[in-house]
Order: structure tokens, then sequence, then C-alpha cells
């Protein structure tokens, strides 16, 4: 077609879509250029502003590297990672709900025995937390593992900070033959994402703050059973109603009791006071396809 105009453009750059031949790819790029024209139509965009957003998407990539993904950190903040992940894991009946990975997913955290400590060391309110992993039916999943990280007192991540030596509060633990697991850690406490990059820029200029409210995160994986990919809030986060990343779900949100007993500190090997939560998982028989699970470093191997 020679005569190209603001009202036949979109067709045109459709209909070059023919000679695709994986279907599914046709219909996600015909679908994206519908949309990213509807859009551009829609505010009427000007070059200057166009510029702007090349100039953005430009900065976005600069900031990924092995350890750090600020495309994640966008889908994120603009509410697309937890669509996605709402759109993939429409569970119901009672099996645990997902939330967002997030960006600072790291493979191959230490495994540490059941009851064993995540936090190594770092200074902050000594936790314990335990429960079970059970499935939809009621019944215990023996052998679960659990996947976990969170961030330090400070908010950082190990990814984030130079030389912690390796992997730092993060760890793997096997649950027992009636999926009871305990563990040791510190209290997690409410974090801002990384402001100093584009994403940071652009939620400043929305007049959005950066903060997600305290969490630890989990990726709960046993054979037969749908992968759960979650996070724990501790109940009374100011930041609960207003998450960057909008991952909060009322039944992630879980009581991190004091507890003064000196008796009950020296049971679970931490000083007292100390701060305990309980919490069960409840997976759901796999059924279609299961969630693969990726990192920063896998989206920067290309
Ligand atoms: C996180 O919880 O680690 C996280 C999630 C989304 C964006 C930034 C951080
Ligand atoms: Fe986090």
């Amino acid at each position: 077609m020679r005569k190209l105009t603001e009202a036949n453009l979109t067709d045109a750059v459709v209909a070059r879509l023919a000679k695709t031949t994986d279907p599914r790819f046709k219909e996600v790029m015909a679908s994206l250029i519908r949309h990213v024209h509807a859009f551009v139509r829609e505010v009427e965009l000007s070059e200057e502003e166009w510029f702007e957003a090349i100039k953005f998407l430009t900065a976005t990539g600069q900031q990924c590297d092995a350890k750090r993904q600020e495309y994640i950190l966008l889908s994120d903040v603009l509410g697309v990672s937890m669509l996605v992940d709402a759109i993939n894991h429409r569970r119901g009946g009672g099996a645990t709900e997902n939330t967002v990975l997030g960006p600072f997913y790291v493979h191959g955290a230490p495994e540490i025995e059941n009851g064993g400590d995540m936090a190594k060391g770092w200074d902050g309110e000594p936790t314990y937390v335990s429960g079970r992993v059970l499935s939809t039916d009621g019944k215990p999943v023996p052998g679960a593992l659990l996947d976990m990280w969170q961030s330090n007192t400070e908010g950082w991540y190990d990814v984030q900070v130079a030389d912690t030596g390796g992997r730092q509060l993060r760890a793997k633990l096997r649950a027992d033959a009636e999926g009871r697991f305990r563990f040791r850690t510190i209290k997690p406490t409410a974090y801002p994402v990384p402001t100093d990059g584009p994403v940071g820029q652009i939620l400043d200029r929305m007049g959005r703050h950066p903060m997600r409210p305290a969490h630890l995160h989990f990726i709960v994986t046993a054979p037969g059973y749908e992968t759960v990919v979650t996070h724990l809030f501790v109940e009374g986060d100011p930041y609960l109603e207003s998450d960057a990343v909008f991952g909060v779900k009322n039944s992630l949100v879980v009581d991190f009791r004091r507890n003064n007993s000196e008796e009950a500190a020296r049971k679970v090997g931490l000083p007292a006071p100390f701060c305990e939560a309980s919490y069960e998982f409840v997976l759901k028989p796999a059924g279609g396809k299961q969630q693969h699970v990726t990192s920063a470093a896998d989206a920067a191997r290309v």
C-alpha cells in the first residue's frame, strides 16, 4: 500500500504479519501493534514525548546486568508483573496465592537444615518462622522445598551490596516428612525499591513512594504440585495498603508476634525477646504448565 494515512496505518502494519508462522507470536504482535497505535492516537503523542520514551527505555536497558533488572522493576511498579501473575495463577481452592517474584531472586541459595539459621550473624530482630506445607486436600506434603530470601535491616539484598561474600539472607530448606518447617532469621523491614535509576525517576514524577512493606520471599516446590512464588508480609506494616509493586494479598499477611519468654527463646535457639510467625502453605496438585522461575542473571543471558 502506497497511500498510508493516520487512519489506515495500523491495519497496514498488522497486515505485514501475514507470513508469520508462529500463531501465538502473530496473535501477540498484532495485539501489541494495535494497542501501541491506539495509545499513541489517544494521547496524541508529541515527537518530544516519543523521544523521551526512547531515552527512558534506553536508560532502563543500560541499568540491566546479571545482578540488576530494571525492566522487571518497571514491570513491577506498573502493575504488569502482578497482572501476568494473576492471569497465570488462578488457583482458588484454598491454595496459597502467588505474588510478585521481584528482581532479587538468585538461583543456588545455600541449603540449611530444618530449624537452621538463614540470617547467619546479620543484625536484626531475632525471628523464628515455622509452619507446614499442606496439599489442598489437607494432607501434609512431605519434603517440600522452600527457597527463601530477604533484605537486611537497611533494606538491601545481597546482590545490591558489594562484597557480602556470596549469598546472604537466602536459604533453601526441606520440610520434614509431615510437611513441617522451621527456621531462624531476622525480622524483615520495609524497604524502597531501587530509586537510583529510571524507574525511581518515573515513580517520583508520578508522585509515588517507592516503599515495599516488610516481607519474606518464598518459592515452595514439591513434585506433583504447582510451584508457589510468594511472600509473607508483616501485619501492621504501614505500607501494606500502598506497596510500590502491588504485591500484597490479605491471605499473605502474617502476625510476627513478640515473645519475651527466655525459655521459649532457648527452645528455638534465639535470644529473648524474639519474634515468631507461623504459616501454612497450601499447594495445589499440578495441572498445567509449571512456573519457570527466572532471575536477573537469566534475563541478562540472551
Ligand atoms: C522484592 O520484593 O524483592 C521486589 C519486588 C519488586 C520490585 C522490587 C523488589
Ligand atoms: Fe523483597
